[in-house]
């Protein structure tokens, strides 16, 4: 299968290495030009190239920009051959992003971005740390693997983002339409609290639409402290923090 992905970042290049490494011909591109993406950061497989190449004949292309960043790219994944399927990684944070008046009005933030692009989106990777991309992905049945909700309206596109999210090192868990995604959002129990696919069901479920903001604002606040005094809070902490507040 042809992947471009789009965007660079942690995701982005986690996303390149793994797909790549299972046998598709995935592209990547950033803003800047290929010459400023690590070679390292891809592995062997991907392939970086110019933001309008990342699009060229491809059955599927994965955006992972920031929020804010949704609506420069919107018209490249536009340009996307109609039947490739478009997945989304992205998480708004109002205090990087700025505030986006619809999704603080409870829009679902994947329904704004489908917006954006004209077309539908399946929403994935978008719940799981970097860090914990990175280095918990393990095989198929392996016990205490972790789980990635994937919510979409196109069902057959929400089918191959599942398969492709099963080749990340990961269970991949059918959390419904996009109407429902925000229950995978910032600050809500499945966001970033590395859930077993058992464990996803419940943690959904108790996503509370009427604080998950607060919650995620919240975190953020206490991370940022947490940063002033010691630098990059580690994995753990993040976690745990994940764990307590929402
Ligand atoms: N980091 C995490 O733990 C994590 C986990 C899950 C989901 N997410 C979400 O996934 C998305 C990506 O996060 P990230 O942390 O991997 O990456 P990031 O650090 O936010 O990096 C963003 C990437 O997007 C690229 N980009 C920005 N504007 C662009 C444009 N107009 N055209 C092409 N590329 C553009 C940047 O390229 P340039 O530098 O060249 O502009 C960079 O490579 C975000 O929405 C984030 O909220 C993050």
């Amino acid at each position: 299968m042809k992947i471009g992905i789009i965007g660079a970042g942690p995701i982005g290049t986690t996303l390149a290495r793994r797909l790549a490494a299972t046998g598709h011909e995935v592209t990547i591109a950033n803003s800047r030009g290929p010459k400023t993406i690590n070679d390292t950061a891809l592995g062997t497989g991907a392939r970086a190239v110019e933001a309008d190449a990342v699009i060229d004949g491809v059955d599927v292309v994965i955006v992972s920009v920031p929020f804010n960043r949704v609506p420069d790219v919107a018209a490249l994944v536009r340009a996307a051959p109609d039947t490739a399927v478009v997945i989304d990684t992205s998480n708004y944070v109002p205090v990087r992003d700025g505030h986006i008046e619809a999704v603080d009005a409870g829009q679902a933030e994947s329904l704004w971005v489908s917006e954006r692009y004209g077309r539908p989106v399946i929403k994935a990777w978008n719940a799981i740390t970097s860090t914990s991309f990175d280095h918990h992905a393990t095989d198929a049945g392996s016990p205490d693997r972790l789980a990635i909700p994937v919510a979409g309206d196109d069902q057959d596109g929400k089918r191959l983002a599942m398969t492709l999210v099963e080749e990340t090192g990961f269970d991949a868990f059918d959390s419904g339409p996009l109407s429902e995604s925000w229950r995978q959002q910032p600050g809500t129990p499945a966001y970033c609290t590395d859930r077993t696919a058992a464990e996803l069901p419940a943690a959904l479920g108790r996503a509370d639409a009427s604080r998950s903001a607060r919650r995620r604002d919240l975190a953020i606040a206490v991370l940022t402290e947490r940063a002033e005094v010691e630098g990059t809070p580690s994995a753990e902490y993040l976690l745990n923090l994940t764990r307590a507040i929402y």
